[in-house]
């Protein structure tokens, strides 16, 4: 469909320019968009990423204190007619101090034509859908034969990759997970046993998970600090390792020797960089993930390459989404339309 047609159609149910339509927190995560469509679309994002077929400026920000982050992040993808930006913010003592989610956030998606906004949205269920679908989707092209998938993080992000992941490591025989709050284990165990055939494990500590498990993936938090919670003796070669937390987590050795240092945009990563996220310096990076989605670049070439891929997130997979929960909710009148 052209630009005009899909205007035209918009324009029987809202008038863009005067109209926008207000989408909750509750109508985007009840829209209906299954785990398979996600990864549709978040592939087609990165493919278009891979190809260079976007225009996605690297995230600015504001940081009204050291450790947090409010980013702006617009974005363009043609083939999806997506355009416009989610502002999202990251207060890593939200949950001790507020009882309140570390990151949220709205989206505003807007009319590739005119340019006027057509939608404002709760951001929070696509931001807890695309990180993990990034996430998985790169798992699938790295390791797609892995019996073991280890998750350190059992918040929302942890919760919800261990929903995708066995949707694209097809041979995963155990799951182990790990977090410093039992209760978030058990929350996880609770919600996501039910719905996946892979038994989930709670490991008893980080260094058991990355002994055991062929795939690992981290969403804990984000600082300047590093952590090294997992040390570089505990990682062996042939192992994948997928952190949504930048570097903070790892023992930066690991990502200094690993054989493919592997990112979801060069430009994100040297920004971070620049604001400090890297103390230890930003290792040496092979390719953006999107390309080996494309088919642009090789992956893993050897079983015995150490491979980490760092997923820091992507608004082309943002208003991809966005723009699939705004048709969805136009057609099917869920959402509140209100004068601009
Ligand atoms: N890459 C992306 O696109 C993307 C998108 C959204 C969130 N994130 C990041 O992912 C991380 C998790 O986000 P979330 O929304 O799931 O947060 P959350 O607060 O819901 O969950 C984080 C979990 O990590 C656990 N944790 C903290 N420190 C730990 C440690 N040392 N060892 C083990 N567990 C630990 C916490 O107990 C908590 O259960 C954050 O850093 C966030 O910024 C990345």
């Amino acid at each position: 469909m052209d630009l005009m047609r899909d205007r035209e159609e918009i324009s029987k149910k809202l008038n863009i320019g005067s109209e926008v339509l207000y989408l909750t927190k509750q109508e985007c995560s009840n829209i209906g968009i299954t785990t398979d469509r996600v990864l549709e679309l978040v592939k087609e994002a990165l493919v278009a990423h891979g190809k260079k077929e976007y225009e996605m400026p690297a995230k600015i920000g504001v940081h009204p204190f050291s450790d947090v982050f409010f980013h702006a992040m617009p974005a363009y993808v043609p083939s999806k007619k997506a355009v416009g930006m989610k502002w999202i913010e990251c207060y890593p003592q939200n949950p001790k101090k507020f009882g309140i989610p570390q990151t949220t956030g709205l989206l505003i998606l807007n009319d590739v034509l005119s340019g006027c906004p057509m939608a404002i949205m709760d951001c929070t269920w696509l931001t807890a859908m695309r990180t993990p679908a990034v996430t998985v989707l790169a798992a699938g092209e790295l390791h797609p034969d892995a019996e073991t998938f280890g998750m350190f993080g059992c918040g929302v992000q942890g919760v919800e990759h261990v929903r995708f992941i066995v949707k694209s490591l097809k041979k995963l025989k155990k799951i182990y997970i790990y977090d410093v709050v039992e209760a978030a284990m058990n929350h996880l165990i609770e919600t996501i046993q039910p719905v996946v055939d892979v038994p989930i494990i709670k490991g008893k500590n980080p260094h058991e998970l990355a002994e055991h498990c062929e795939v690992l993936s981290s969403a804990t938090i984000i600082t300047k600090d590093t952590l090294s919670v997992v040390k570089d003796e505990w990682v062996s070669k042939g192992q994948t390792i997928l952190p949504c937390d930048l570097n903070t987590f790892w023992d930066p050795r690991i990502t200094k020797r690993a054989d493919k240092y592997i990112v979801d945009s060069i430009e994100e990563h040297e920004l971070f960089d620049k604001m400090g996220y890297f103390p230890d310096g930003l290792p040496n990076i092979v390719c953006e993930t999107g390309e080996i989605l494309a088919g642009v670049k090789k992956g893993r070439t050897s079983k015995d390459e150490l491979i980490v891929c760092s997923n820091i997130g992507m608004s082309v997979c943002d208003v991809v989404m966005g723009r699939e929960i705004f048709d969805i909710a136009l057609n099917n009148n869920i959402g509140k339309i209100i004068p601009l």
